[in-house]
Order: structure tokens, then C-alpha cells, then sequence
């Protein structure tokens, strides 16, 4: 099986360290003339975390072949992850290309952060093999892929893709609509925004924000998500009680919808406060220390679910 990767940066990397270690071939194009190099340093990075998931049979860094044109890539690939600037002009040219590039078989599946796909298929000539196949960073590492359609993709190939993503190991959302920003990036925006607005404002530090999560409802997130979470929050009386009990507190002003301006200061400070926190922490140890305890958390909520007596 042959997997192309278009864009290989921070996410078509972590898009073939993935495939590669599910035990395909992949071909990769980036026009960018230091990609290569990028790329497989992106691909080193992430093999010792694949590694420690377990490699599947076949999987080989050398299976990774570097092209130098689009056309070359997408020679007798299945299935195509693009990966390039979130830039919707950009976008909607290259999927152009890339449909009439690809075999008539092949799924092309978009990266994308959130622009629908019904926008970013208006200059191909036949929309209906494209969909959003949007990961989260790092892709070899995050399981969840949000798989949704525009208006023009025929839904079997959306099937097929949220399919093909789950036979790799992927947790996959479907959606049956356009939703801009998908599920989970209309929620970490939401959190986003109001951090931006709070070191705007002067009212915490970076330092403080990432705190608060990291020590407070970030631990909870990753076994029971904000439902849930919210569901236990009610005592023995649940969903019901909490939402009795703190209801009127939702029309409280906490948070502040808008985003903010993003003006120089507020990006100095972001900018800043996070090197501040990264401290003597190069990227590659801040990448390996994330990977690292990721693998624990997803390993630690594995064990606590499976030893429920209502595990499923
Ligand atoms: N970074 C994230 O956390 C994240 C998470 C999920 C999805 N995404 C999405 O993934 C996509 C890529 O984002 P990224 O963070 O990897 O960006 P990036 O800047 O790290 O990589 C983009 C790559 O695309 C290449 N490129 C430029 N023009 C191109 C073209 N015409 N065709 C093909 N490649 C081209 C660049 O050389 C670069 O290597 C975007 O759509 C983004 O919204 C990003």
C-alpha cells in the first residue's frame, strides 16, 4: 500500500513517522528545498515514541521516499494526507491538483485545522474523493482524527477514509455536517481565546494558564473529557444536579467569547512567557518529555478503564 504525504511539516511529519510505522510505503513532496532533511528529522524524532507503541510488520524509516514533484507523489497512491499551509487559497488550488493528479480510486484527505471542505473544493474539477481528515499534534502520537465530507465528497468515501484511519489505529470522529473548526477545535479555541484575553489583560501569566491546566482539569480530560468530568461533579446526584446547582453560574461573565486583538505586545508576551517556561528545555526535549508522558497517560487510562467492572 502506498500512502502519499503533500506538506511535510509539523503534521505531514508526524502524518508519515505514523504510516511508516504501520508498515506502508510513503511518499512524500514539500516544496520547500529543506524539506527532506526536516522531514526525517521529524520522522527520527517520532521513532523511538512509535517504537515504544510497537512498530507493525514492515515498518521501516526506509520505506519513506522523498519526491521531487507533486505528480510523482501521487503516482499510484491510495490514499493522499495534505498537509500544507492552512492558507484557504492555497488549499483550494492544491486539492485541485491533487484530484487531478491521483487515480480515481484514491481518497485525498485535508489536515486541515478547520476550514469545511465544501470551501476548499471549489476549484476541483470533482469534489467527490476529497474530505477532511483532520489529526491532532502530534499525529503519530494523538489517536484522534475528525473525518467530515463537504458537500460535493461522496459519503462512501468518507467512510472509506474514517475506515482506513481506524484499521491504522486512529480514533476517529465522523461528522455528518460542515461544522468550521470541527469538534475539538471549536472547544480548545474557546479555552484559547480567554488565555489570550487573560495575559492581554494582564489577569495571569502564561505560566499561571498552563498551570491551571496541567495541575487542575487537564489530569481530568483524558479519562472522562468535560461531560463526564462535569456528570461526577454533581455528587451521587450526576449530570442532573450540576446542572441545578451551577446553571445560573453559566450566565456568570467569565469568559469572553470574542478574540481578542492580537497586538505586538500580546504577542511578545506569549511569546515570552512560553520561553520563560520551556526554560533550558530545547524543542527536541520538549517534544520527547511530551511523547514520553503521553504514552504513560494513554497507557495509565487504558489500564484504569479495562479494570472497571463496566468496562466495554
Ligand atoms: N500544527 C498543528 O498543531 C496542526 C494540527 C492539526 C492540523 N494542522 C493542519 O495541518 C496543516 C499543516 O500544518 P503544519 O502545522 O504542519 O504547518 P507547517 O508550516 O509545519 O508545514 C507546512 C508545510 O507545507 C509546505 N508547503 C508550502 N506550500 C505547499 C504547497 N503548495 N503544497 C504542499 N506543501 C506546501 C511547507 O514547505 C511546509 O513544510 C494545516 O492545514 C494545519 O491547519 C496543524
Amino acid at each position: 500500500m502506498r500512502i502519499a504525504c503533500i506538506g511535510a511539516g509539523v503534521i505531514g511529519g508526524g502524518w508519515a513517522a505514523y504510516f511508516l510505522a504501520r508498515g506502508v510505503d510513503v511518499v512524500a513532496w514539500d516544496p520547500a528545498p529543506d524539506a527532506a532533511d526536516r522531514l526525517r528529522r521529524t520522522v527520527d524524532a517520532a521513532w523511538p515514541a512509535l517504537t515504544e507503541l510497537g512498530l507493525d510488520e514492515g515498518a521501516d524509516r526506509a520505506r519513506l521516499r522523498v519526491v521531487d514533484s507533486l505528480a510523482e507523489a501521487c503516482a499510484d497512491a491510495v490514499f493522499v494526507q495534505e498537509s500544507a499551509p492552512e492558507d484557504l487559497g492555497l488549499k483550494r488550488g492544491l486539492l485541485a491538483e491533487l484530484v487531478a493528479a491521483t487515480r480515481d480510486d484514491a481518497v485525498i484527505a485535508s489536515s486541515t485545522s478547520g476550514f469545511p471542505m465544501g470551501e476548499m473544493a471549489t476549484a476541483a474539477g470533482d469534489p467527490s474523493r476529497l474530505v477532511v481528515g483532520h489529526p491532532f499534534n502530534p499525529p503519530y502520537l494523538i489517536p484522534l482524527v475528525e473525518v467530515a465530507g463537504g458537500p460535493g465528497t461522496d459519503p462512501l468515501v468518507a467512510k472509506r477514509a474514517a475506515d482506513f484511519y481506524r484499521s491504522i489505529g486512529k480514533s476517529v470522529i465522523e461528522l455528518d455536517r460542515e461544522l468550521p473548526g470541527f469538534v475539538a477545535n471549536r472547544l480548545q479555541e474557546a479555552l484559547w481565546r480567554e488565555a489570550l484575553h487573560m495575559v492581554a489583560q494582564g489577569e495571569a501569566s502564561v505560566e499561571q494558564i498552563d498551570a491551571a491546566i496541567t495541575e487542575g482539569p487537564g489530569l481530568r480530560w483524558p479519562v472522562h473529557g468535560p461531560c463526564l468530568t462535569f456528570h461526577l461533579a454533581g455528587g451521587e446526584g450526576g449530570m442532573a444536579h450540576m446542572l441545578d446547582h451551577f446553571g445560573p453560574s453559566l450566565r456568570a461573565p467569565w469568559t469572553r467569547l470574542e478574540a481578542p486583538e492580537l497586538t505586538d505586545d500580546l504577542r511578545d508576551a506569549m511569546v515570552e512567557g512560553t520561553a520563560g517556561e520551556a526554560g533550558a528545555r530545547s524543542f527536541a526535549d520538549l517534544v520527547a518529555e511530551r511523547d514520553r508522558a503521553v504514552i504513560a497517560i494513554r497507557r495509565a487510562v487504558a489500564q484504569a478503564r479495562a479494570s472497571s467492572p463496566g468496562a466495554r
